[in-house]
């Protein structure tokens, strides 16, 4: 076991610590025999997972039953999730954890009893996000100091970031990282049982846990992590320094689990990776993402499969070939660009040219002519001239994406960008974003509109925010389309015309 000095000492020669000297957070390891003794048993703690979480969840479950009959009332949790759809998916894992401790959710932040932040830090300005709100939290804690606060995700994977916490927000009852997010039961009950502050970050792992419980944003649809972490180093990205090095998922696990899905109600399923086109690799028995693909699409009663993110440097004619084929994989690719500047790009260590991304884009269009296209840029990398910028233009204006994210630079210090030369004024960068922003929409408008006039399949996903006469589903190539409907028609497929695109939506008509 590797203890260490301080705060905090961990249960496996895989993980590891931040570096706490204070003596006011807890010591794990000794807690552990003060939990269970406090149940008044003598069995011992599984060592294997997910056993050991179940164990623990129980403990949690049996501490909060004394804390709502101490409240007269159920307890409740609110998780607020920052960031990307796998943190999306980690979310769904923490909920399933605290609905099986007995937690009720609320969604309401204010008024919960326990809330929990799952950040993302792969920006700046994502990060200030949560620190405003954990001010405004701190404040409510004040008023309210039987309330609990967590803190997860990626952000805590940065020691600075965890330093801060320490010094200014010591409101914060637990803080845990990426790595160890299937361990969130046992750091609970133990934060239960000291009411002290629990920090536990590991630096990497190269663990999966499988059979956590979970519980589902949709009834009818799920995402489904197939790998983890990156590989890549993108020389502007935090990612693979928070969410490690890639792994990935046992395919016959994955299948077990869409098959429970698809048991469960769930229709449409999207694969989740920063990467998925490197699916495999690292496997004892390596198989492609291609491969993967045509397994999944084996499964009957699931409808759609969708993934998310395909790097371009690693998209195959077999996977090319194999959507073209497909019935089931709808029919849109998010291929980040990131820049159209060949000499911008290997800066960036994406290693593909402006004219190799065209090229494979032109082998997508003839392949599958209905395909749509979406994409993810960065504008002000470091170094960027007028030039390289235009022909960022050119590619937006050659690929014409259904749509683009766009992003301003954002500065991550560790990542070798950071240290770049010639970091972009931000008036210029804003000046190019703002030029690029009216691109990327005035073609997006002209793309979407070309279904106008079509009947298409149309998964019913929600009744519509604004009108309640409308429901809002969703197109194979991912746009939305709203129409008169209600609640019962969720998680169903019906024939919608579409009658008129307002840029980015359809309004639609069910055809009988
Ligand atoms: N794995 C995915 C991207 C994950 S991050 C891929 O490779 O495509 C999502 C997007 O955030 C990236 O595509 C990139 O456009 C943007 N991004 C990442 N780091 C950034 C940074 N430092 N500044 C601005 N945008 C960034
Ligand atoms: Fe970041 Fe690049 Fe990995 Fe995507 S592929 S997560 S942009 S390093
Ligand atoms: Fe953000 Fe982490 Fe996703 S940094 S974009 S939440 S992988």
């Amino acid at each position: 076991m590797n203890m260490m000095q301080g705060a905090i000492s961990l249960y496996s020669t895989d993980s590891c610590m931040t570096d706490i000297e204070q003596t006011d957070y807890i010591r794990l390891e000794e807690n552990m025999e003060n939990i269970w003794n406090a149940a008044g048993q003598d069995m011992e703690i599984p060592s294997t997972e997910p056993q050991r979480q179940y164990y623990f969840i129980d403990k949690a479950k049996k501490y909060l039953e004394k804390m709502s009959e101490a409240a007269g009332r159920p307890l409740t949790f609110c998780v607020t999730t920052f960031g990307c759809q796998m943190n999306a998916r980690d979310s769904e894992k923490l909920v399933g954890i605290l609905e099986q401790i007995g937690y009720v959710e609320e969604p309401e932040e204010e008024k919960a009893d326990f809330v929990i932040y799952n950040t993302c830090t792969v920006r700046e300005n994502a990060n200030q996000r949560v620190y405003g709100r954990l001010g405004q939290l701190g404040r409510i804690k004040k008023k309210n100091p039987h309330m609990m606060i967590a803190l997860c995700g990626c952000m805590m994977q940065e020691p600075e970031v965890v330093e801060k916490l320490k010094k200014s927000y010591r409101f914060v009852d637990l803080i845990f990282g990426t790595h160890n997010i299937f361990k969130f039961a046992e750091l609970l009950a133990t934060r239960m049982e000291s009411g002290r502050t629990v920090i536990d970050i590991w630096k990497d792992t190269d663990k999966i846990v499988e059979d956590l419980p979970v519980e589902r944003k949709y009834s009818f649809k799920s995402g489904v992590n197939i790998m983890f972490g990156c590989n890549n180093f993108c020389s502007y990205c935090i990612v693979p320094y928070v969410r490690g090095r890639e792994r990935s998922r046992d395919p016959k696990a994955i299948i077990r689990e869409i098959e429970r899905l698809v048991a469960d109600g769930v229709v449409e399923v999207m694969l989740l990776g920063q990467n998925v086109n490197s699916y495999g690799k690292t496997l004892d028995h390596p198989i492609t993402f291609a491969e993967l693909l045509k397994e999944i699409e084996k499964i009957d009663g699931l409808e759609r499969i969708r993934f998310m993110t395909s790097h371009p440097k690693d998209l195959s004619d077999e996977l090319i070939r194999v959507m073209a084929e497909s019935k089931k994989i709808c029919r849109h690719l998010h291929l980040p660009v990131q820049s159209g500047s060949t000499r911008i790009l290997k800066m960036m260590n994406r290693r593909y040219t402006k004219e190799g991304y065209l090229d494979l884009v032109n082998r997508i269009k003839d392949a599958i002519p209905d395909i749509s296209l979406t994409t993810d840029i960065i504008v002000g990398f470091p170094g960027e001239t007028e030039e390289d910028f235009q022909e960022t233009l050119d590619v937006v204006r050659k690929v014409r994406y259904d749509s683009a994210f766009t992003f301003i630079y954002s500065k991550r210090t560790g990542t070798p960008a950071a240290v770049m030369e010639n970091q972009v004024p931000e008036d210029v960068v804003k000046d190019r974003f703002n030029r690029l922003l009216q691109e990327v929409q005035d073609i997006s408008a002209e793309v979407c509109a070309v279904h106008e006039g079509t009947v298409q399949t149309v998964l019913v996903e929600s009744v519509n925010d604004h009108d309640s006469s409308l429901v809002t589903g969703r197109l194979s190539n991912n746009l939305l389309v709203h129409f008169p409907g209600d609640a019962s028609m969720i998680g169903k497929f019906y024939p919608v015309l579409l009658k008129e695109c307002r840029g980015f939506y359809y309004i639609g008509e069910l055809i009988k």
